[in-house]
């Protein structure tokens, strides 16, 4: 088994957004990550709706929403419209998660719950059957090119756990500081989907970086 590959977009030249979406379609790549941050959940801001509507007219591939932005209920249709294909929102920044979780899955998307380093994988327990998509964050949210936190590999094992232990069908993505030399433990300590920004654009060959991740086995 081989795992689904996600180049974070975030790590583009943002002057060149189709060209880099044009080089993730030639790719291995399976999905395109799509960050998208308010300036209020996280400190930064990155793009907004228009932004991921065009990239949508270029990509082949999914687009893989992740939305790093305070009460996410109110955009979910504006962003599924904008050509969002799953959509990831924060369990730290939704107070009716299982109601947003609901409505994603009216819109058409696949649904995503992405937790932060300090949120404990418990409070998955009670939405894990419903979703199809865990968005483990392996650094803080906010920017790409950050370390790898290594107690998510432990971390990642617990979220394995629970979902084998619930018959859940969620995939366990794993976003912030994969990199060709950490991907392999990564994939190995269960994680189903690999995302990486700088890991991919940083890399002076970024279609043989995006094969290399999605060549590992398990
Ligand atoms: C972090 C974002 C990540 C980021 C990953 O806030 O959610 O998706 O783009 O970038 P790298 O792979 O450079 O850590
Ligand atoms: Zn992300």
């Amino acid at each position: 088994m081989n795992p689904i590959v996600a180049p974070s977009i975030l790590s583009c030249d943002f002057a060149y957004v189709a060209r880099d979406v044009e080089m993730i379609n030639q790719s291995a790549a399976d999905w395109i990550h799509v960050d998208v941050m308010d300036g209020v959940f996280v400190p930064n801001i990155s793009f907004g709706l228009p932004v991921v509507e065009a990239m949508k007219r270029h990509s082949k591939k999914p687009l893989d929403v992740h939305l790093m932005m305070v009460q996410p209920e109110r955009y979910l249709k504006h962003f599924r419209d904008a050509g969002a294909d799953h959509i990831s929102i924060h369990i730290e920044a939704c107070t009716h998660i299982h109601i947003a979780v609901q409505e994603i899955h009216k819109l058409g998307a696949k649904a995503g719950v992405a937790i932060n380093p300090g949120t404990s994988v418990s409070a998955l327990e009670d939405i894990i059957r419903d979703i199809d998509i865990v968005c483990f964050m392996s650094v803080n949210p906010g920017w790409g090119g950050q370390g790898f936190i290594e107690t998510s590999i432990e971390k990642i094992g617990r979220v394995k756990e629970l979902i084998l232990r619930t018959g859940s069908k969620a995939v366990i993505e794993v976003d912030g500081g994969v990199k060709l030399d950490n991907a392999a433990r990564i994939y190995q300590a269960g994680a189903d989907v690999l995302v990486s920004g700088s890991g991919v654009f940083g890399h002076p060959d970024p279609i043989a970086a995006i094969q290399t991740i999605k060549s590992l086995t398990r």
